[in-house]
């Protein structure tokens, strides 16, 4: 996991800055760019399929519409992921599982952020430790979600995950409520990085802290210099340059 940077950089839903964000092209392009992470984004199909997609519907990044735990695995895999990006292709949504799969063949972290606040998908927690357990990568991953009763389950059934709490601004203390849930890390917004005393409490706390999303050079820079652990960025390369 080491690459000698003292803060990490994550590839936020893939080198998305790049390639169409939460693709399998996304993550093969954050490994190639030296990336020490990955950040992805996990639904549930109607058939039970852990999928990889940012939103609780396809509108946004497909030429489908509606909401990816209506429809099958085959339903969305026919989908197309819409592109701006450079090189022009037919993207897919991927799978956990084929994610799973190629980063199971780097000594990358994967932060797979949950996504069930507004849908909830019962049994999901379960379904992503159980295809992580089998795939033996534990010790790659840690879990993070704005549903933090998921992260709490996450270490019910299974005390020794990582996890980290996002949150958005303005929370006074979030770092002692993470330590207080037993929670590793606070997975800020950039943003919340100039809220006074926000870096102390998390020192005081003794978590680990994840920022998203710095994409820009004073952001990436604001996270280094708050001893972050890992900056989450759409534009790994940029962030490797500059930490
Ligand atoms: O995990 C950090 C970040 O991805 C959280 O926000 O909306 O980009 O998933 P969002
Ligand atoms: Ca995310």
């Amino acid at each position: 996991m080491e690459k000698g940077r003292e803060t990490k950089v994550w590839a936020h839903r893939g080198a998305s800055g790049y390639r169409p964000e939460n693709t399998m092209e996304a993550f093969e392009l954050a490994i190639r760019q030296g990336a020490d992470g990955i950040e992805l984004d996990v639904h549930t199909s109607a058939d039970g399929q852990l999928i990889v997609i940012h939103d609780e519907t396809v509108d946004r990044v497909t030429d489908g519409t509606g909401l990816v735990g209506e429809k099958t695995l085959k339903a969305l895999k026919e989908l197309k992921v819409s592109t701006s990006a450079e090189p022009e292709g037919i993207y897919r949504i991927p799978t956990l599982q084929e994610v799973l799969d190629l980063m199971r063949t780097t000594d990358m972290m994967v932060n797979i952020e949950l996504k069930n606040s507004i849908c909830f998908y019962p049994g999901m927690e379960e379904k992503v430790l159980k295809a992580v357990k089998e795939m033996k990568m534990e010790e790659q991953l840690i879990y993070s979600s704005f549903n933090h009763y998921s992260l709490l389950k996450m270490k019910q059934l299974d005390s020794q995950v990582q996890t980290g709490i996002l949150f958005s601004d303005g929370w006074v203390n979030p770092a002692m409520y993470a330590k207080k849930l037993g929670i590793n890390a606070v997975h800020p917004a950039v943003y919340h990085l100039k809220y006074p005393q926000f870096r102390e409490e998390v020192k005081r706390a003794g978590l680990k802290m994840h920022v998203w999303t710095a994409d820009k050079p004073e952001h990436i820079q604001l996270v280094k210099e708050a001893g972050a652990e890992a900056v989450i960025t759409d534009y790994p390369d940029r962030a490797i340059a500059l930490v």
